[in-house]
């Protein structure tokens, strides 16, 4: 079942998964508007229901084997919607960037999650989870790590309205890793440059921490962890006037190039992972997608709340998104 169908990232997420062979139900609050994305897939069942009824949405998640949640602000639904979930016995993923959120899922569900057999896996998208994997792969099976730094780094953001809509609701202090806890982003944020592979090249960025925080620590046991985006695409974000994405490619792409570049440290040895590629919105896709066959087959760890790079082997889900993400081998 994909929930929130009739978004933008929604719609990516059910190609993707009619292209990997899976049959999804498409749901979501708006009869009306998801029945705006069924032209091209009239054969496919529709479930409208809202998140607020615990009992209504038990009943529409029952037979799913799982539920992915592309309905944001994450904070109004991903708890409802994980929750019923675990209840029919269903897999629960989600593509949230919040990290309050996923601070929620792995307190409240963990148990849950575990006595029901099923896995409930936030943040399986280009913030949080991508991150999450390439650290846990160039890491290489040792969860120590003194050191980490997350850059990522984009040519232009076009927001959907579901980004501005979460952005504005998504007030809570962001978290780092310091000293091997969690603590607040200092504020003012800091600043700094960045030297991304090119064509990105040397860029002005700020520390903008996003869920990989709360997935990293879930997990791996690192001293400090500092997440940059740089500067250039906050200006279109805080610009009212920018558009959002527009269909530049077959698959519905915009033409938005993306770098996440991880570097990690423990002792002498460093090791840094770039990856590249093509529209944070349509790459989502077969990172969720990627994780929901992989709950469905069996490749995986849990059952519980777990962090991407926890649930899965972190360095086979990268080369199965070889057709999407380019990541360069690690270099020492
Ligand atoms: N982590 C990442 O890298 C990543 C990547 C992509 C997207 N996202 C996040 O995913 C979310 C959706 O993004 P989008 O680009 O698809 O936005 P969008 O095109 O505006 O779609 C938002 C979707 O969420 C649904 N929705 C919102 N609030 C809801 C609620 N309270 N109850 C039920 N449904 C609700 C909407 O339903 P209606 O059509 O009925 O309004 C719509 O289907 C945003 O939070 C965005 O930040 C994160």
């Amino acid at each position: 079942m994909v929930y929130g169908a009739s978004g933008h990232t929604g719609r990516f997420v059910v190609d993707e998964l009619l292209r990997r062979g899976l049959t999804p139900v498409l749901a979501g609050r708006s009869a009306e508007r998801l029945a705006a994305v069924t032209p091209q897939h009239a054969a496919l069942d529709l479930c409208v229901v809202g998140v607020d009824d615990p009992d209504l949405l038990r009943r529409a998640i029952a037979g799913a084997g799982a539920v992915v949640n592309c309905a944001g602000p994450f904070l109004d639904t991903a708890v409802p919607l994980a929750r019923a979930a675990v209840e029919v016995g269903a897999h629960y993923l989600d593509v949230t960037a919040e990290q309050p959120v996923v601070t929620r899922l792995y307190r409240e569900l963990d148990g849950p999650a575990r006595e029901a057999g099923v896995v409930v896996l936030p943040a399986m998208a280009f913030y949080g989870g991508l991150a999450d994997l390439l650290v846990t792969a160039a890491l290489d099976g040792d969860p120590r790590a003194d050191e980490v730094e997350v850059a990522i780094g984009l040519d232009r953001w076009w927001p959907t309205d579901g980004t501005r809509a979460t952005g504005a609701r998504n007030t809570a202090t962001r978290q780092v890793i310091r000293d091997g806890v969690l603590a607040p982003l200092a504020d003012p944020a800091p600043t700094g440059t960045w030297s991304y592979p090119e064509p990105f090249g040397e860029q002005p960025v700020v520390q903008l921490p996003f869920s990989e925080v709360i997935t990293i620590d879930r997990h791996l046991d690192v001293g400090e962890l500092r997440s940059y985006l740089n500067t250039a695409p906050l200006d279109d974000l805080r610009d009212a006037a920018t558009p959002a994405p527009s269909a530049a490619d077959e698959r519905g792409r915009s033409t938005q190039q993306f770098v996440v570049d991880v570097v990690v440290r423990r002792g002498c040895d460093i090791r840094r992972v770039s990856s590249a590629g093509r529209d944070i919105y349509a790459v989502t896709a077969p990172i969720v997608v990627e994780g929901a066959v992989r709950l469905l087959d069996g490749r995986h760890h849990g059952p519980g709340a777990l962090a991407p790079g926890e649930a899965f082997d972190a360095g086979d889900v990268l080369a199965a998104l070889g057709r999407d993400i380019d990541v360069a081998a690690p270099l020492r």
